[in-house]
């Protein structure tokens, strides 16, 4: 892993930029902006990060209005018997790897079904069918109403559970209406859905004390609460669910700490801890991220064309491949990684790598996108977001970039001693950095939360265009990353079509 900091541009790269911003203002880099290269003084090649990536979908619809045509209209039931059945065939082992996406549950255990059946039965205007008012997808296939990206996990005892698999967080709809795998959801208010699932039936039980709970978190179920304290019939449907709960299936029901509570209470939709109660891991440092896009994630060759030997994924950046990330998945998911080897996860794999950002439908105009481009490499942008789809070739330290830097100590613990805390097995290839990676600049324009911490809402305010709110409390922070706040206003609009561009 390389970890070295941003080295600053030679004047001749500058001059050579410089070039390009002017040659794109007369208009005459239209085409390069799109898909060409150029060359600086040295004779060193300046490649589009953002040249269109070999279409290897096989066909499979990841990006559509029609949401049973991005389901494959039935087929990922069968998928991966199929695939087992002729395990020559590429699309179907795409299409298993999107099953698996959907649909696997990787053996992590997760919540009991009839907490979340009672919540969408009882509170149509707080939760909603297939929890459409916490940001998440309708599964239409499900006859109890409850969303995609929560599939049959682990059961507790007599009792059915659901687990989060990938679609709850990375698959999402996009501003123009159409439906994208990979894009990230974030409308998806995951702290308060586990609110929803935990601290409120926890209060409905008889003798539970209020007040040993967090504010915040007891404020976000409290209109659930109302509803409850209306019409009692509601309170007795969820006793008769939790019952088996109760006998059986003892253990079921995770309880967090108050501190806990009130951070699952403040993330904001989109964004979360990842290594926090209940899980089995919870490395005791309140860090938050935000959801990542899984398009145009580069694979072995194209790093190894680079000249990189990881991926750089997560937002520390300490995760080499997809491979890994999945494993660390099941690993601290609580799966068995054993029933997981190499070849399990590969369908996955190799569905996640044919995953591409879609364009947008109202593309920005194309002489601003061109004149863009040219600033982005004259002010230095491309420095840091040069490798494959305008990821970095590097990880940088919080203190050059400037952002919060809670994240810092990611699965590093209290003790900062840059060791993994207690418990968390990295995979092969993997490790803990403390710094943070330059993130992948594609499908901008789908998203509404920017910077790792997901604390900013438009590129608008990234740019200073417009003002940020201002937020200083740790790992909520909003500050930092001020590059090319100080461009001309112009120069700032071609860069944000540029951005918006790919
Ligand atoms: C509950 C939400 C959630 C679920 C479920 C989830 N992810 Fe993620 N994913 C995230 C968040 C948040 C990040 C950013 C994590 C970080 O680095 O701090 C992320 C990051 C990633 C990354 C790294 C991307 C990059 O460019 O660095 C990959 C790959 C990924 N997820 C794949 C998956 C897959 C595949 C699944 C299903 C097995 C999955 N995730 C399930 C929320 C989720
Ligand atoms: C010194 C290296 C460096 C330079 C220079 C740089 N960036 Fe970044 N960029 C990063 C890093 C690191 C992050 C992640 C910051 C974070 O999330 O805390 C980032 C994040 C971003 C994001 C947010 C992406 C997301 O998913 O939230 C955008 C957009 C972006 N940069 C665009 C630009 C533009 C445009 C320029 C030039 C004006 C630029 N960057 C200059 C390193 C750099």
């Amino acid at each position: 892993m390389r970890l070295a900091t941003h080295r600053p541009r030679s004047p001749a790269a500058a001059a050579a930029a410089a070039l390009v911003v002017t040659l794109g203002t007369l208009g005459t880099l239209g085409t390069l902006g799109a898909c060409g290269s150029t060359e600086d003084d040295d004779g060193g090649d300046l490649a589009d990060p953002f040249a269109a990536q070999p279409d290897t979908s096989e066909g499979l619809v990841n990006v559509s209005a029609d949401l049973d045509a991005v389901l494959e209209r039935g087929a990922l039931a069968t998928a991966c018997a199929d695939y087992a059945a002729s395990p020559g065939d590429r699309r179907l082992r795409l299409l298993c790897g999107k099953a698996m996406f959907f649909f696997e549950s990787f053996g992590t255990p997760g919540v009991p079904k009839p907490i979340l059946t009672w919540l969408v039965e009882h509170f149509p205007d707080e939760v909603g069918a297939g929890f459409t008012h916490l940001g998440m997808i309708p599964d239409p296939a499900s006859v109890d109403g409850l969303p995609l990206g929560l599939p049959p996990g682990p059961d507790f005892g007599t009792v059915p559970a659901v687990s989060f698999g990938c679609a709850s967080c990375h698959f999402a709809r996009l501003p123009d209406g159409r439906y994208a795998v990979g894009a990230p959801n974030h409308a998806y208010r995951y702290g308060h859905m586990n609110l929803m699932m935990t601290l409120l039936p926890m209060l409905s039980v008889p003798g539970a004390d209020p007040s040993a709970h967090h504010p915040e978190a007891l404020a976000v179920i409290q209109p659930l609460r109302d509803r409850m304290a209306a019409d009692p019939s509601i309170q007795s449907a969820l006793i008769a669910a939790l019952l088996p709960l109760l006998g059986g299936g003892g253990g079921a029901m995770p309880t967090l700490s108050a501190e806990t509570e009130g951070h699952y209470a403040r993330w904001r939709s989109g964004t979360m801890d990842f290594l926090i109660q209940p899980l089995p891991f919870d490395d005791g440092v309140h860090t938050i991220s935000k959801i990542s896009a899984l398009w145009g994630i580069p694979g072995e060759a194209e790093l190894a064309a680079h000249g990189l030997t990881s991926a750089m994924l997560g937002w520390t950046g300490g995760t080499a491949s997809v491979h890994n990330f999945l494993a660390g998945f099941v690993d601290i998911g609580g799966g068995d990684l054993g029933e997981w080897p190499a070849e399990r996860l590969g369908p996955l794999v190799d569905y996640l790598d044919s995953l591409r950002a879609p364009a947008p439908m109202a593309p920005p105009p194309a002489d601003a996108v061109a004149r863009g481009r040219g600033v982005f490499v004259a002010a230095g942008c491309q420095d840091c977001h040069g490798a494959p789809r305008g990821g970095g070739a590097e990880l940088y330290d919080f203190d050059e970039i400037g952002t919060d830097a809670a994240m810092r100590w990611w699965a590093d613990g209290p003790d900062h001693d840059g060791q993994p805390f207690d418990g968390l097995r990295f995979q092969p290839g993997d490790s803990l950095t403390n710094a943070l990676k330059s993130p992948r600049l594609v499908g901008l324009w789908t998203m509404t939360r920017f910077l790792h911490n997901g604390s900013l809402e438009r590129l608008e305010q990234l740019l200073c265009v417009e003002a940020r709110p201002g937020v200083t409390e740790p790992a909520f922070g909003d500050g930092g990353h001020t590059f090319g706040c100080d461009l001309p206003a112009g120069e700032r609009a071609d860069l944000l079509a540029y951005l918006r561009a790919h």
